[in-house]
């Protein structure tokens, strides 16, 4: 049985903290500048990226920090690894820590390898005698045999990541903290990556790990927190707070496209079209649309396998001769994994006028992989050939599949394996 939670060793805890930076803006010094502000011009802004951020580490477990761009996330782990000073509030950290920062931090890049390797262990107060004990298997760790005496500045990222990892693991802490930097080794070095740090928490260390990958937080956390602007507005179970991650990310897109709505609406056949959210001539405007399960109840998370209707309401504003409604599915990387729409079927939709209406319903399979995917959606006039876009809608939905039977690829195309053997 394990222990209530209460009444784990706590590793770290963070009470209380809150980090502030001033945002300098560029000055303006035209006339009209310092006319309109009156000579007292805001120098800066106050920006809050901790802010008030409690939270108790207990030892032996592996936590995942997520969140967007500057939420905070490496500001929390430097404020754990006493490399910057907060405003107020306090970190109390009980074991030795080893921090895998930003890229390269900690290095001085006219050293070589070696003597840097000499230097980070002095910063992490180890002995001489300790480094040297330590130093074989750090260098064989990185497999930087052949680069270890040459200035770290010469060096690749991937090369410096495997340096900063190889000390981080062999100086034996007790907490080891690790900021998305796994992604820049190779495929090789990041599986040795995981496999250590599988042992770190198999001898029961602390881990705290930034990670923007989905699955390896679900994979390696057992508890997961989601900051936003400073605070950390969710923890728990890692499943739950990437779903939770995932819908502050789909409102926030929400919110952006109703502003830029606003700002831009409709807008026409210029070039950066393409590159739009939402665009078109308006002569039809998608009204709703809705990622449903089988049941037709509105789902953000899937299984790989699962029976899905997207649905999606349409209503004219103008006559569009040859109406056709279609959506497109995209990974997470962008990449477009299938279209479809109803001149594809060869289901054409009789002429609409201003007033009229369409429902469209697309049924599939998803046989996808694990991951996050978005469907973009659209009405266009398919007169003489030429497609005019009346409204189309990019990555309007976003939905998550859960890993269900192993995919090898991108997704399932259902193979029937027939064998004909002899004897
Ligand atoms: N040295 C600095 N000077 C000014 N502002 C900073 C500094 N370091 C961080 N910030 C600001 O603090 C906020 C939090 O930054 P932080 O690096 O912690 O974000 P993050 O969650 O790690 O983001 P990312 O996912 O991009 O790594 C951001 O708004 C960032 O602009
Ligand atoms: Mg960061």
């Amino acid at each position: 049985m394990p222990k209530p939670r209460e009444q784990e060793a706590t590793a770290i805890k963070v009470e209380h903290v809150k980090k502030k930076y001033l945002l300098y803006h560029e000055r303006h010094d035209s006339l009209k500048d310092l006319i309109l502000s009156g000579g007292r011009r805001a120098k800066y802004e106050v920006l809050w990226a901790l802010d008030d951020v409690s939270y108790e580490f207990k030892r032996g477990h592996t936590y995942g920090l997520i969140g967007e761009n500057g939420c905070g996330k490496s500001t929390l782990l430097k404020a754990i690894a006493n490399i910057l000073r907060p405003e107020s509030g306090t970190v109390t950290v009980d074991g030795r820590i080893s921090a895998l920062l930003e890229l390269g931090a900690g290095f001085h890049p006219d050293l070589s390898g070696r003597e840097n390797i000499f230097l980070n262990g002095a910063i992490l107060r180890l002995s001489r005698a300790e480094i040297e004990a330590r130093f074989d298997d750090i260098v064989a760790f990185s497999e930087l045999e052949e680069f270890i005496d040459m200035p770290v500045k010469s060096y690749s990222s991937g090369m410096y990541m495997r340096l900063a990892f190889a000390i981080a693991v062999n100086v034996d802490p007790d907490i080891l903290l690790i900021d998305e930097v796994l992604a820049v080794g190779d495929v090789a070095f990041q599986r040795r990556c995981f496999r250590r740090i599988k042992e770190y928490q198999a001898a029961g260390k602390t881990i705290i790990f930034v990670s923007h990958d989905a699955n390896a937080v679900k994979d390696l956390c057992d508890e997961a927190l989601l900051l936003d602007h400073g605070k950390i507005v969710a923890s728990g179970l890692p499943m739950n707070i990437v779903s939770a991650y995932f819908e502050l990310l789909s409102k926030k897109e929400a919110a952006r496209r109703v502003k830029s709505g606003e700002e831009t609406d409709v807008a026409g056949d210029d070039l950066s079209a393409a590159t739009q959210k939402r665009y078109g001539f308006g002569a039809a405007t998608i009204k709703e649309y809705a990622f449903l399960n089988a049941a037709g109840e509105p789902v953000k998370s899937i299984k790989s396998g699962d029976r899905v209707r997207v649905r999606v309401k349409v209503e004219f504003n103008d006559t569009v001769p040859n109406p056709v409604v279609g959506m497109a599915l995209h990974s997470s990387t962008g990449l477009d994994i299938y279209g479809v729409n109803n001149a594809y079927t060869g289901q054409p939709i009789a002429p609409k006028n201003s007033g009229d209406w369409l429902e469209a319903e697309f049924v599939w399979d998803a046989w996808l992989r694990e991951g996050n995917y978005s469907i973009s959606l659209g009405i266009v006039d398919l007169t003489d050939g030429t497609a005019t876009p009346a409204d189309r809608w990019v990555d309007a939905i976003s939905f998550d599949v859960a890993a269900g039977q192993e995919i090898i690829g991108l997704f399932d195309l259902r193979a029937d394996i027939t064998v004909t053997e002899n004897g």
